[in-house]
């Protein structure tokens, strides 16, 4: 299958496509693009941190450090972990602020 999901960043309005199976940081970064902020791509260091406010997703491991369970059951996620299974929308969550 080679779907694509459309990614709204919902802070600026921006828009960008992330491919079925890709992580919604790497597909951004890919493009040239620099909505969400960028840091170790890995899942260690918070800087990614989105809230998702629709759409459905699955992610990779996350550092308990930087989304808790009741962050990741509000929607917290890392986009460098993030793998879309439907369009998302999404608004920035920085680092440690918490829900
Ligand atoms: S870029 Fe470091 S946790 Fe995502």
């Amino acid at each position: 299958m080679s779907a694509e999901f459309s990614i709204t960043v919902e802070d600026s309005g921006e828009r960008f496509t992330c491919p079925d199976g890709e992580r919604v940081l790497i597909a951004m970064e890919k493009q040239g693009l620099r909505h969400i902020p960028i840091g170790c791509r890995g899942g260690g260091c918070g800087t990614c941190r989105v809230r998702v406010l629709s759409g459905t997703y699955r992610t990779r491991k996350m550092s308990r450090a930087h989304v808790s369970e009741a962050d990741e059951r509000a929607g917290i996620v890392l986009a460098c972990r993030l793998i879309p299974e439907s369009d998302l929308a999404l608004r920035l969550a920085g680092g440690g602020e918490g829900v």
